[in-house]
């Protein structure tokens, strides 16, 4: 079986101007004392999202989805291979691939002395944004989710769902063309949660590329263009979810997911 099941959609590698992330045979071992097994936790992976495309990166606990997408953002360094994001290389151009990704980390990373406003403002004034555009953004994303009143207090003070709101606005403020969300909605509530995934869709409508992980996969399979199946560091699988119901003949993106993931924590790995 070859690693990617459909190749319909791939394209030559650096060659076209639809796609916007192109991930080429990228790798990622951990080396670790030696009473432990080193980690192959990216093992080799490939794959094209096209501009404007949300695809989804679907695995097990521990399949190495944040490894790929830390890779991908320039917070660790692969040990082979790379990726070209909007035409540059992470290995040569990083600098110009920051300027036009934006990622909201899979741990809430917020300051809790400063309020959500001061938090989503602070980002703003990182991308060197004017004071008349942050404020602009900020109320336009404070409005979207649901944390207009809540942005007024310290964000020490929020829950765990809130915390994650606020990580995923911070992550906008610069309007990224592309997008790294690792589990942008985890802990949140039912409804809060159905808001963010229209949001996401909304973000997609602008024509903006979103790599997402998350474990709730019917939300996946209703909204993602494409998902790809990782385990074990390795791409098991590539395709809309509706091909890959079709493929294994089930009626869910989850049967398929179960029917081809075997990883436990109980492993170990
Ligand atoms: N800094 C590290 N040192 C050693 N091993 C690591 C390190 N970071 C991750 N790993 C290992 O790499 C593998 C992939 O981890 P990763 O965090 O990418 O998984 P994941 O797919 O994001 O899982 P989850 O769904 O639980 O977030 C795991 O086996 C993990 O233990
Ligand atoms: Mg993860």
């Amino acid at each position: 079986m070859s690693e990617i099941k459909s190749k319909s959609n791939e394209k030559k590698f650096g060659s076209d101007e639809s796609i916007a992330i192109e991930v080429k045979d990228l790798k990622k071992h951990f080396i670790r004392k030696k009473q432990f097994n080193d980690v192959k936790a990216v093992d080799g992976i490939s794959f094209q999202v096209g501009k404007g495309e949300l695809f989804g990166l679907l695995g097990p606990n521990g399949a190495g989805k944040t490894t790929t997408i830390n890779m991908l953002c320039g917070l660790l360094k692969p040990t082979e291979g790379t990726a070209i994001i909007g035409g540059y290389d992470i290995g040569r151009n990083l600098e110009k691939v920051k300027e036009l990704i934006s990622v909201c980390p899979q741990e809430a990373a917020v300051f809790p002395f400063l309020t959500g406003r001061e938090n989503i403002e602070y980002f703003g004034s990182m991308h060197l944004m004017s004071k008349e555009r942050i404020n602009e953004r900020v109320e336009k994303l404070l409005n979207t989710l649901d944390l207009y009143e809540a942005s007024k207090r310290k964000a020490k003070e929020y829950s765990g769902g809130m915390k994650r709101q606020l990580n995923l606005l911070v992550a906008l403020i610069n309007e990224p063309n592309i997008l790294f969300l690792d589990e942008p909605t985890v802990g949140m509530d039912p409804r809060v949660r159905r808001k963010t995934w229209e949001f996401i869709s909304s973000l997609k409508n602008e024509n903006r590329t979103i790599i997402l992980t998350t474990h709730y996969i019917e939300e996946a399979e209703a909204l993602c263009d494409r998902v790809a199946i990782i385990d074990y560091g390795k791409l098991i699988v590539l395709d809309s979810p509706k091909k890959l119901m079709e493929e294994h003949n089930v009626k869910s993106l989850e049967e398929v997911f179960l029917k081809i993931t075997g990883r436990r924590i109980s492993e170990g790995v």
